[in-house]
């Protein structure tokens, strides 16, 4: 339930649920999450049970001051600092070695957990009064549209848990940047850190592990990598150039009344205009991070409306924009 009275009094349940077991859906920068006390095996079994997610899939710990990362990570490499000093708090997460009191259920049984410090005073405030890290995955049903309004959360989720705290819209609306910290530095996941703002900090190319599987089956694969994620009620079909687009507007008239177009900019939208009935634009101006902010919302907003196909272009590959079409890649579907 989104609560309307006065937010200090939602924060302050918000820590007493928390700190007595229960999971409560936050605001952070990036997407709502769905936290419980890290520690709290119990309420992290409820996290998976209200996501109806696989526990192949490890969870984020979300701290609230550096000194909490030395109870979580067995150590910090040199490049990790820089990263840490760079952008936290702030939506890149980074996956450590783990200490040993860091249970298996968090980890999904990996040596390795992940952490980040989110950039949002309600979560941050969150955290330090509960006074312990929290668990947090993004507070939507598994594979499914990501959060980033609590009305969103609640057509989520909303039946299934008991407090929503309304921090308005998120300022980022795409998930965190995943790096790994062990061994060599590389990118698990894009996300609403640009790859090349990372690369700029550390003075050098980072790799972007690109597994992903269709199902958990396959042991090698990075777990929450799956290649379908994301995803809408809608079939949605992805187009990676505008004559590609046209060509199948052509080729499937019925399109033309019954898809909704995505699109990136408003300069595109005008080439399309009289093909296409719907069409919703991601950014007035072309800004990425606009785009970004954008996406998830929007996405689900023309889910809603039930059109019988989504369309989407790729937005441009590069800065948040790689973030994004991984995301629109993984929303595909027939
Ligand atoms: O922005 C975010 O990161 C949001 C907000 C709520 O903080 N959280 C989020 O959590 O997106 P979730 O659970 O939806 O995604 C967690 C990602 C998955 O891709 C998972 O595989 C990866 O983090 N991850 C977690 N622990 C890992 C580990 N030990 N090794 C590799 N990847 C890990
Ligand atoms: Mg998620």
């Amino acid at each position: 339930m989104v609560k309307n009275g006065k937010l200090q009094d939602t924060i302050e349940e918000a820590v007493t649920r928390l700190k007595s077991g229960d999971v409560v859906a936050i605001p952070t920068e990036t997407v709502y999450g769905l936290a419980a006390v890290a520690s709290n095996l119990s309420a992290i079994k409820k996290v998976f049970q209200v996501k109806d997610r696989p526990t192949e899939d490890p969870l984020i710990l979300h701290i609230a001051d550096e000194k909490q990362l030395n109870e979580i990570a067995e150590e910090v490499p040199a490049k990790a600092k820089l990263l840490i000093k760079a952008f936290w708090p702030g939506p890149l997460t980074l996956v450590f070695k783990k200490k040993k009191n860091i249970d298996g259920l968090l980890t999904a049984n990996l040596n390795t957990v992940a952490v980040r410090m989110p950039k949002h005073d309600i979560a941050l405030e969150i955290i330090k009064k509960v006074n312990q890290p929290l668990a947090a995955p993004s507070a939507n049903r598994f594979q499914s549209i990501s959060p980033t309004t609590a009305e969103a959360v609640d057509k989520e989720l909303g039946n299934k848990i008991a407090l929503i705290v309304d921090g308005g819209p998120c300022e980022q609306g795409i998930e965190s940047t995943v790096v790994s910290c062990v061994d060599e530095l590389k990118i698990l996941r894009l996300g609403a850190v640009a790859v090349e703002d990372i690369e700029m900090t550390l003075g050098e190319t980072v790799f972007f592990e690109k597994k992903e599987a269709k199902d958990h089956s396959v042991p090698q694969v990075s777990p929450g990598l799956l290649s379908f994620h994301y995803a809408p009620k809608t079939p949605l079909r992805l187009y990676n150039r505008l004559a590609e687009l046209f060509q199948d507007l052509e080729q499937t008239p019925d399109l033309k009344t019954a898809a909704a177009l995505i699109l990136f900019s408003k300069k595109e939208a005008e080439q399309v205009q009289n093909k296409i009935q719907s069409i919703f634009v991601l950014s007035e101006t072309g800004s990425l991070t606009e785009a970004a902010k954008n996406f998830f919302s929007t996405l689900r907003r023309v889910d809603e409306r039930q059109p019988k196909y989504i369309l989407a272009l790729r937005v441009p590959e590069q800065g948040l924009g790689r973030a994004i079409n991984d995301r629109l890649q993984k929303a595909q579907h027939n």
